[in-house]
């Protein structure tokens, strides 16, 4: 009897256990979770587009069911030199998201960050006319967009072309063409793919003249009978910024207008901003690095926590608003693989991410299953 009694202990103990580890974040695909609401997607890096890094991999098809190149999509990588257009890497990206069924973004045709020189001057190194880069600009799009056409599901068209204060930012494309450089963006992209999403992106998107600016761009565009489907949030966030509430004004505001809103490459960063910081003295050098770089043992808990909540708070939001969502998307797998560490300051430690180093979730995304689950 006894025997029989610990044998049926043994079972119920084995059977508590096994559904106690299957119900774990490892287990409960995000890209599940948030199905019929919007999609959940991921940057991925060259390591990662090859099949380098298997682990990685598991995780992406698991979880998502969308990704964008972190980097083998901008202009200076496809085109590195005039008319010699490199598509080796994006090629394979493509190919990754094909097999895999992902709903697919190409970040991005128009920035004025990583584009190679030459676009913006002629063969003695002088600065082109409008009309030349005008037709660059066409000739980069119209080769990129008809390449993937019908692969691609979403660009970003134009990014980063709003300041802080929703003034236009003096970029080079700004200087030489004037404002039109944006419609004109959005037309050479529609008619090499007049299927494909077409988006404006940008970071710091909840600041009020930000939000403004980029309200009152669209609400142009769109009376010009310019296609622009979609608003991306870059949502680059801290710990203490933005407040959540300025993020949700923003979310409404460009739902406004009519275009689909979308978290395009979020991070919650955890580390101190060095820029808060002032001063010169060359003895203070240790400490000041040991001050912004912190967390080189581990993150303690109460920070762990902070960020915990954050992601949280982020997500409940984004569920609250689901039915203008189209897409969240974290820029990047794991903690290890974030730009975060390299920038703004090179060689720290952050932990921004859903995974971290040894490719396990964090015990939020848990948190994050069921606040999306409840009724
Ligand atoms: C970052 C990449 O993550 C880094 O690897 C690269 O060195 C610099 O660019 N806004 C964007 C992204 O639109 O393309 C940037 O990605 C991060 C900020």
């Amino acid at each position: 009897m006894r025997k029989i009694v610990l044998i049926l202990l043994g079972c119920l103990s084995t059977v508590l256990i096994t559904s106690y580890t299957n119900y774990t974040s490892e287990t409960i695909p995000l890209k599940d979770v948030f199905k019929g609401k919007f999609h959940i997607g991921v940057a991925l890096n060259t390591r990662q587009i090859w099949g380098r890094d298997t682990n990685a991999l598991k995780i992406v098809k698991t979880h998502f069911n969308s990704v964008v190149a972190e980097n083998c999509m901008k202009s200076m990588s496809l085109q590195p030199r005039e008319g010699q257009f490199q598509f080796r890497d994006a090629d394979q990206f493509v190919e990754f998201a094909a097999q895999n069924n992902m709903f697919t973004i190409g970040h991005t045709l128009i920035w004025h960050s990583q584009a190679p020189r030459w676009f913006f001057v002629d063969e003695h190194g002088n600065e082109v006319s409008r009309e030349v880069l005008i037709e660059r600009m066409k000739n980069h799009i119209t080769t990129v967009v008809s390449r993937y056409k019908g692969r691609i599901k979403g660009w970003d068209v134009v990014n980063e072309a709003i300041l802080d204060d929703g003034s236009f930012r003096k970029s080079k494309f700004y200087t030489i063409i004037g404002e039109d450089f944006i419609r004109l963006a959005f037309e050479f992209a529609h008619a090499a793919d007049p299927q494909a999403e077409l988006y404006y992106n940008d970071f710091s998107m909840s600041l009020e003249g930000k939000r403004n600016g980029v309200v009152s761009m669209i609400n142009k565009l769109k009376k010009q009978g310019v296609r622009v489907t979609g608003i991306g949030m870059q949502g680059h966030v801290g710990l203490d910024y933005p407040k959540i509430s300025d993020f949700e004004k923003s979310m409404l505001a460009f739902s406004g207008t009519g275009a689909k809103v979308m978290i395009t490459e979020l991070d919650v960063t955890v580390l101190p901003n060095p820029r808060r910081n002032t001063g010169a003295d060359i003895n203070q050098n240790y400490e000041y690095k040991k001050a912004i770089n912190p967390y080189i043992d581990g993150l303690p808990d109460a920070v762990e926590a902070k960020l915990q909540d954050r992601y949280l708070d982020f997500f409940r939001l984004f569920l609250k608003h689901h039915d203008k969502i189209s897409r969240v998307t974290v820029w990047g797998v794991t903690d290890g693989d974030s730009w975060l560490n390299n920038w703004p300051v090179f060689g720290r430690k952050d932990y921004p991410l859903l995974f971290d180093r040894q490719y396990k979730a964090k015990p939020f995304v848990e948190m994050i299953s069921r606040i999306s689950t409840k009724k």
